[in-house]
């Protein structure tokens, strides 16, 4: 017995030293340790010893079944860490290689002009309104001062849904409304969409305006000049100029139309403002005093100014855009200059 016990010692160093992995170091803690294993079966055998073979024999055994815990253990832990040190190696992760490009979205330019035109009034206290796009007769045109047989309502123009409800043809609708509702002092811009059956290089069936209106006492053509002064200065650029130009609205009189000076060429005459160094921005002027008696406000006491700029128009201005349907395609190459 004593033979066998120095042959497992000697043998079982080199096998548990080549064990490759847990599954085979297991195999061999079954192979000695387990309940049918070689150790297992020598303290077994003790039983037919002598008495006095025993003690010594039980010493052995003992010793050797510590020997081979011991030497798995320790593989074990050798086991570990080298497989520790291989997973570190093969998902290391290189945070210095440079990232791919990965797309970023960008504000589209109508989005960024119109962010820039209500940022300009609201930074002068104005307040932001908004209505509905599918609007009544009433609040688009009569209260405006736009009568059922007005030219501008010509079936040619408006999107009709039925006889008392439109397409709004103009965000002057939110004027009417805000005016129904609100005591003076009024001092709002309204951005959003409207509709009007008109397609070109320089019109769509659907397209943005923002309509300005500021109603209190005693305000005059002065206030509304200096509003659209300042308004351009921070639009187009500090050095631009600005003119009115008469004009003629229903809802306002008198009515005007602003030029800036153009600020391509700042006034010398280019092709943007075909040589005459102005270019025209939008429409605009005093209240007409019908239209505040139209929405419950009295014109002996109060006045206001209204103006009304297209979007479109504005944004092809600033960023050089020669055809307006190119801003409702979507090509991601025209897109993207504007990110
Ligand atoms: N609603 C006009 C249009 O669509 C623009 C406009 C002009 C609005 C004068 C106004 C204004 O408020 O006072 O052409």
């Amino acid at each position: 017995m004593l033979e066998k016990i120095k042959a497992i010692s000697e043998s079982v160093k080199n096998k548990i030293a080549d064990a490759k992995g847990s599954a085979e170091l297991n195999d061999l803690k079954v192979k000695y340790l387990g309940r049918n294993g070689e150790i297992t079966a020598l303290l077994k055998g003790l039983k037919n010893c002598s008495p006095e073979e025993k003690p010594s024999l039980g010493k052995h055994i003992n010793a050797l079944r510590e020997q081979v815990e011991r030497l798995i253990s320790e593989r074990e832990q050798i086991l570990a860490s080298n497989e520790l040190d291989r997973k570190l190696q093969e998902e290391k992760i290189d945070v210095t290689l440079s990232v791919r490009d990965s797309a970023v979205g960008g504000l589209h330019p109508l989005t960024l002009a119109r962010n820039e035109l209500v940022d300009a009034f609201v930074g002068m206290g104005f307040e932001v309104k908004e209505g509905p796009e599918i609007e009544l007769d009433f609040y688009n045109f009569q209260q405006l001062n736009i009568p059922k047989d007005h030219p501008s309502r010509d079936a040619q123009d408006t999107f009709y849904v039925d006889d008392n409800i439109v397409l709004r043809t103009q965000t002057s609708a939110v004027q009417a409304r805000t005016m129904e509702k609100e005591k003076p002092p009024i001092r709002i811009v309204c951005p959003g969409k409207v509709y009007r059956l008109d397609d070109d290089a320089t019109h769509s069936p659907m397209f943005q305006q923002i309509e300005g209106l500021v109603v209190d006492k005693g305000v005059n053509l002065c206030d509304l000049k200096g509003t659209l002064d300042e308004f351009a200065k921070k639009f187009f650029g500090e050095d631009t100029r600005t003119r009115f130009r008469p004009s003629y609205f229903p809802f306002t009189e008198p009515s005007v139309e602003l030029d800036v000076s153009c600020f391509m060429c700042k006034g010398k005459g280019c092709r943007l403002c075909k040589g005459t160094g102005w270019i025209e921005v939008l429409g605009a002027g005093v209240v007409n005093p019908i239209v505040l008696k139209n929405c419950g406000i009295d014109p002996a006491e109060y006045s206001g100014f209204a103006f009304g700029i297209g979007i479109e128009r504005c944004a092809m201005l600033k960023y050089g855009i020669p055809d307006m349907r190119i801003l409702f395609e979507n090509d991601v190459r025209f897109l993207r200059q504007y990110r």
